[in-house]
């Protein structure tokens, strides 16, 4: 097969597995996180300390051993005590918490 035809083929498989996949956007994410986890959360990828001090900084979420994008997705479904229970819309679920993931040093 020359090699002209795999890269097409590579090129307009791509966006295809992308959607499969269902891969957040982190761009989305942090947007997303601005807006509604800002205000107790440090939501950005820098160190320091949340608005609301004794909270997480989604920094450290993203570094707390076992904090996978599973067990984010499934913390954001349940109830707790002391977050109030936000539940994003299931593209905006993937996006924070691809951000989240992201922010893993
Ligand atoms: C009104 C304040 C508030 C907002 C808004 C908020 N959180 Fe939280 N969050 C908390 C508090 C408080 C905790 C610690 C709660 C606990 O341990 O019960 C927490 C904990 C978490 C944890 C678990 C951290 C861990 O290590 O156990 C995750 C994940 C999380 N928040 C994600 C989010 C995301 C994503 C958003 C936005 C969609 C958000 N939070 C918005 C207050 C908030």
């Amino acid at each position: 097969m020359p090699r002209r035809s795999f890269v097409f083929a590579a090129a307009t498989l791509l966006p295809l597995c992308a959607t499969a996949q269902e891969q957040g956007s982190t761009e989305r994410g942090l947007a997303y996180a601005r807006k509604v986890c800002a205000e107790c959360h440090l939501v950005a990828d820098e160190a320091g300390l949340s608005p609301k001090p004794e909270v997480k900084t989604f920094k450290q979420i993203a570094n707390t051993p076992g904090m996978s994008s599973i067990a984010i997705g499934v913390w954001m479904q349940s109830e707790h005590e002391n977050m109030p229970h936000i539940v994003p819309e299931p593209g905006e679920l993937n996006d924070v918490v691809a951000y989240i993931v992201s922010l893993k040093d």
